[in-house]
Parts: structure tokens; sequence; C-alpha cells
């Protein structure tokens, strides 16, 4: 159990008795930075977790440090951070630090970016930070069993200075499939599955703990971040009673905006960042509720009020408007355009719908040995599983060039499509204009839907474009994208 998480992120800004915000925490603040919290060393290794709470049994998980999540890793925006990972699984893994926009060698993708990390080894990742916001980390290797058996955890690189917040909360969402006997069921890579909607489990955790309810006080405002670590799992979540308003979208700060439909949805991978004023009553609880798949909703938790007298009598009017990362934007005037489209996957009872004649022998690169070919294509090309060498990039751009890329999934089923390395600004959904043109890295598709994103191709080397429904990566939806 994660005793160092637990639910809360309190370092940052508390409130003053009068009103007045003052963000500082306990400590001085020199105090503080004097630890160097950009330096990490890493343990991933079998461990025990107890998932379902204090009554049920134990479940044998692969971790992060012994926890589930793994450690919350704090970097600071645009210092050098130093992170070693050991490995003390009986197989090999990497560790990839989704979101960040760092140099290729230190993405931690096996074979295209590093050699895998064997067992009983160890590699240090080192990098720098160019965007503040919240991120995660987990394994790039045998990634459907090393995620889905509890390799994963946050990092959140802090903004230079303090949001005007009152607490900064953490919530990393997992799902499970658990057998009755706590133990994580078997099956992982059934084609079936894979060909469907991924490998979708039966207990959504919060931290590593199925949660009843999350403290909070009336009046409070909380920085609410929100992190997707499924394997599968799309989450659409309700707050009962309470106006999210979405400041930050896989780290990259938007335009403050209410919720569409008021749900949030949160494909795997995805991260939204909300600020909550509690403006419920001392004493009431409230459902959170994600009800993304029809007939099968859920309470994740409940937001449980203290007895407390509300902390001030209206939300605090400081600017939701969190300090913008240095993205490059992109030049519409000079840009390329380029069309993926997605293929395949199970569909009125046929396998690889869409996907014509793109099954012959030599296009397929890497088996996983799942039997029967791959399930799922990009551009008629299906690289599965989780990377290795000699994956020939589907398109080749020269360094700063700005690149539209229209994405058009083709299959019956959602795909939250992630590009490493770089941060993709969502321009139009099915022909119309996206709303607050966010960035992205993982960008989440229904079925049939023509996607455009924009990015500037700056950052050299070969990245993964994939699926993050894990077992649709391994199955074939993946490609490589090189900046040259
Ligand atoms: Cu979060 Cu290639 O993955
Ligand atoms: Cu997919």
């Amino acid at each position: 159990m994660n005793t160092k998480l637990n639910g809360r992120i309190s370092r940052r800004g508390f409130l003053q008795a009068g009103g007045g915000l003052l963000l500082t925490a306990g400590l001085p603040s020199s105090l503080v930075r004097a630890a160097d919290l950009n330096e990490y060393r890493i343990v991933a290794a079998p461990a025990r977790a107890r998932l379902a709470g204090p009554n049920r049994p134990e479940t044998a998980v692969w971790a992060y440090d012994g926890t589930v999540p793994g450690p919350l890793v704090r970097l600071r925006q645009g210092e050098p951070a130093r992170l070693l990972v050991e490995n003390r699984l009986d197989q090999e893994t990497t560790v990839h630090w989704h979101g960040i926009r760092l140099p290729n060698a230190m993405d931690g993708v096996p074979g295209l970016t590093q050699p895998p990390i064997k067992s009983g080894e160890s590699f240090v990742y080192e990098f720098t930070p160019p965007d503040a916001g919240t991120f995660w980390y987990h394994p790039h290797a045998n990634s459907l069993e090393q995620l889905g058996r509890g390799l994963a955890g946050a990092v959140i690189v802090e903004e230079r200075e303090p949001v005007a917040v009152d607490r900064d909360l953490l919530w990393l969402l997992a799902d499970w499939r658990l057998k009755d006997t706590g133990e994580i069921a078997a099956g992982f890579g059934n084609r079936m599955e894979a060909a469907m909607s991924g490998r979708v489990g039966n207990t959504v955790t919060l931290n590593g703990q199925v949660s009843e309810t999350e403290p909070v006080r009336a009046g409070e405002r909380v920085r609410l971040r929100l992190v997707n670590g499924s394997l599968a799992r799309i989450m659409a979540l309700r707050f009962e009673g309470h106006s999210p308003v979405v400041v930050a979208i896989d780290g990259q700060p938007c335009d403050p905006h209410e919720l569409d439909g008021s749900r949030i949805l949160l494909g795997p991978a995805m991260r939204i960042d909300v600020v909550l004023d509690m403006q419920g009553e001392p004493g009431r609880r409230y459902d959170v509720t994600d009800d993304f798949y029809d007939g099968l909703s859920y309470r994740l938790t409940q937001l449980a009020y203290d007895q407390q007298p509300p902390l001030r009598e209206r939300p605090l009017d400081a600017s939701l408007d969190l300090p913008r990362n240095p993205l490059p934007e992109p030049d519409f005037g000079t840009s390329e355009r380029h069309d993926l489209t997605l293929q395949g996957g199970m569909m009125g009872g046929g396998m690889m719908a869409g996907m014509g004649g793109m099954t012959g022998g030599g296009m397929m690169q890497g088996m996983t040995g799942m039997g029967g070919g791959p399930a799922w294509a990009i551009n008629g090309m299906s690289m599965t599983g989780d990377g290795h060498s000699g994956m020939e990039p589907a398109l080749t751009f020269q360094r700063g060039r700005s690149v539209v890329l229209i994405l058009r999934n083709q299959t019956a089923w959602w795909h939250p499509m992630h590009l490493h390395g770089h941060s993709m600004r969502v321009l139009s959904r099915n022909g119309a204009p996206v709303a607050h043109r966010q960035w992205q890295d993982t960008v989440l598709m229904a079925p049939k839907d023509v996607v455009e994103v924009a990015l500037v191709a700056d950052n050299p080397g070969d990245w993964m474009l994939h699926c993050h429904v894990m077992d649709h990566q391994m199955t074939g939806m993946m490609t490589v994208l090189r900046v040259a």
C-alpha cells in the first residue's frame, strides 16, 4: 500500500483563515526545495497489494518500489532529472515517461530507442522536462501484462510558480481483472478481446485501492489531477453536485472550460486536470460515478465533506489559467498533411474489417506469437508487440516541419491514439472545429471518428504512434514516425 501518496499531494499552497491565500506550505520553501527531488531510484519487482480494501485478499502484483501505484515522481520544469530504474522482475522491461517531450534515447521503447533492461540490470533515464503538468510512467515491454500487473506511476512536473489552489490532489485510476481469490486473472493477450475492446477488468482502483470516500472540506479549491492508467477501460466521470473546470489535458494547460455533457471522458493513458470548488454542504457525500459503458456504471468514490464550516463564502476568484508550456506552434502555411488510417478489429462477426489485402506476409513486423495474424493496422501495416529494432517509419518528417495528421478510425471500436515525443494540437473532429484546440499526446477516437491534429516535428528520432488500449497496440495498432 502506498502511504507516501495516500490520495493527497499537500506541499502546495493552503489557506489562511482570513480568506487570503498563502502560497507556501508548512515548511519554509527553501527547505522543501533543498531535497533533490529530481533524482529517483525506482525498482521494478514483484510485490503484494491490497487493492480491494482491508477485508479482501491481497493480490500478487508487479510494482515500482513495492507500491501500487509506484512512487509519485515529482520533477521541476526545466531542471535536469535523473531516474535510475532497476529491474528485479524475471523478464525484460523499460520505462516510458508518457507525455514528456524528452530526447529519443530516453523514451523507453525497447529496440527502437534503447536496449531492454534485462532482469537484474538497470538503466538511467536523464532528461530535462520542458513542460509542467501531469504525466505518468509505465513499462514499454510486455506492456499488456506489465501494466496489467501494476507497473505504473504518476509524474508531476511542477510549475515554476505555484498555482492558487488549496490542495493539489492526484487520482491515478487503474482497472484490474481480479478473481475472488484476489489474484489477477490470467489470459493476457486473449485474441478475441484484443480484436474487440481490449482487456477491460472488473475492479477500478484510485491510487491503488478501491475507494469508498475521498475527504474534502467545504469551500476549498482543489486541483484534481486525473490519470487513467488502465489497460483498456475508458472512463466517463460525473461529479454529482459539482462543476469541475478543465484546466489541463494530457499535462498541457488549456483554456479553462466546463465540461461538454457534464462528463469527463478519460481514455486509457489520458490525463485531465480539473479545478473543483467544493461548494457542497458540510457533512454530505457526493457520488463520483463512471458511466462510460452502457449498463455498467459504477461509483468510483464519494466526495465526503467533513463537518467543518466552509473555508470561504464564495469561490476564490483567482484565475484558473495555468501558465502555458513552451510548445512550438504549427505553421499552417507550410504544413504537410498526411493520413493515418486505423483499420481492423472485429466487426459484424468478421476480423480485420477494412483491412483489404494487407495480410500478405511481408507487412507484418515482429509477431507476438498470439497466433493468427495481427488484429489491427495503421495504413495497412501492422507493427505488433512493444517496439523493437528495425521498425520502418510510416512517415518521415524533416526536423522543424509543421505537420497535420488526419487520423481516420475506420474500425468499430474506440482508440486512444498516443504519439511519443510530441504534443499534438487537436484541430477538428468529424469536420467540426474543436473548441479549445487543446494540446494532447493521447487522442481518444470514437468509432468512425476523423480527427485532425497538428504538431511541429521538432524532436529528432523514431517515435511510436500507437493505440493505448494495450491489447490493440500489441496486436498491430502501432506505427513509427521519424523526425530526421
Ligand atoms: Cu504510454 Cu507508447 O505509451
Ligand atoms: Cu485501440
